[in-house]
């Protein structure tokens, strides 16, 4: 590819954190990747530096009016030691789309995989190796220009900045997750910027999470903001419920999160002749279903975990167990699948990897 990036190596290495005090955003590599916007010059000075803090100015966009979207995603080591990302471009996609949303501009998509791919190669000794473990990705725009008042940035700064990550399970063995029914609280209203990876979602959601975690829940699922009758997805999820020999999953309506893990999985629910339907699907349906003994499964889906199986519910005062709170067999087969094909262990017949050449 034709994107001429300068590389400024750092004359201070850190030392490499054990795989085992990895934990989830702990850590960041030796170096960042980042290039600048403005309206005179476009993007511009694309560039690998030192890991280092920002310079922005304190009236900048981003710390007063949240002008702030990003991304997350990995690159896998597999056992034939070739590094992998896994639909890239998809992320790429979701990350435009958010920038639109937030009427930001944002870079095209060779610059966007040239940034992960020159940082992958920069810090390639960061990237782990142990079952379960990857270098996690944070791709993130942010509007520097220094101004009060309501209106989109036209400076900004596009940067990667990347982080060792352990196994989301420890032993590696998937382990099924309590959720909190929210029934309070709202993430996304229509109309609203739920389906952008914006901040201010993130925002939005601490509250319902650190209530939900005193009661002892791991995440909270949340409902639509205006009835609070149809599910919408969980924490950093999406999620899926299957019910008698059927998958469900709520729609994409705009007010969720397009997961690439929730694409991804419904492609192999297709391919493998799994009825899936994507509609939507009220809190009474599956507490009927739970009634009936139909409700077999229910798991979530994202890039930290891959899937993570639901194994009860908290509604108001009632613990729902869903499939005696034990791993159900499609969310275990799923989630062998899909990381056999991010590591390397599977051929990747639909094209999702891009090898890391080094
Ligand atoms: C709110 C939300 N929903 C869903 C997801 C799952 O998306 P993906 O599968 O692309 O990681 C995430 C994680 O990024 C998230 O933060």
């Amino acid at each position: 590819m034709d994107i001429e990036i300068a590389i400024e190596k750092t004359d201070n290495p850190k030392p490499l954190p054990s795989d085992e005090s990895f934990g989830f955003g702990k850590y960041f590599t030796d170096h960042m990747f980042i290039t600048e916007y403005s309206k005179l010059l476009g993007w511009h000075a694309p560039r690998i530096v030192p890991y280092q803090n920002l310079r922005l100015d304190p009236g900048a966009a981003v710390l007063h009016y949240g002008q702030a979207i990003f991304e997350g995603m990995k690159a896998f080591r597999g056992t034939d030691g070739k590094i992998r990302l896994f639909r890239p471009e998809m992320n790429w996609k979701r990350m435009k789309e958010s920038a639109e949303r937030l009427c930001l501009e944002f870079v095209d998509l060779p610059v966007f995989i040239e940034s992960l791919l020159r940082l992958v190669r920069t810090d390639v000794h960061w990237v782990p190796s142990k079952a379960g473990t990857a270098l996690y990705l944070r791709p993130t725009l942010i509007g520097s220009e220094a101004f009060l008042g309501v209106r989109a940035a036209e400076n900004l700064m596009y940067y990667v900045i990347a982080s060792p990550v352990g196994g989301y399970y420890g032993s590696n063995a998937i382990e099924p997750v309590k959720i909190w029914v929210e029934r309070k609280y709202s993430r996304a209203a229509p109309g609203g910027m739920g389906a952008a990876k914006a901040g201010g979602n993130y925002a939005a959601s601490l509250k319902a999470a650190s209530e939900a975690k005193k009661r002892g829940f791991a995440q909270v699922l949340w409902l639509d903001a205006s009835k609070k009758e149809y599910v919408e997805e969980v924490g950093t999820m999406n999620v899926f419920f299957k019910i008698g020999d059927t998958v469900i999953t709520p729609p994409l309506g705009g007010t969720i999160l397009p997961g690439i893990t929730r694409d991804s999985v419904i492609q192999l629910l297709r391919e493998s002749k799994t009825p899936i339907e994507e509609r939507p699907i009220s809190l009474s349906e599956i507490l009927e279903a739970h009634k009936t003994g139909d409700l077999k499964e229910v798991f979530g889906t994202g890039t930290a975990a891959s899937i993570s199986p639901v194994g009860a519910f908290g509604v108001n005062d009632e613990l729902i167990s869903i499939n005696g709170g034990k791993v159900g067999t499609l969310s275990s087969e799923l989630y062998q699948t899909l990381t056999d094909i991010q590591y390397g262990r599977r051929p990747d017949p639909l094209g999702w990897t891009m090898e890391v050449s080094l």
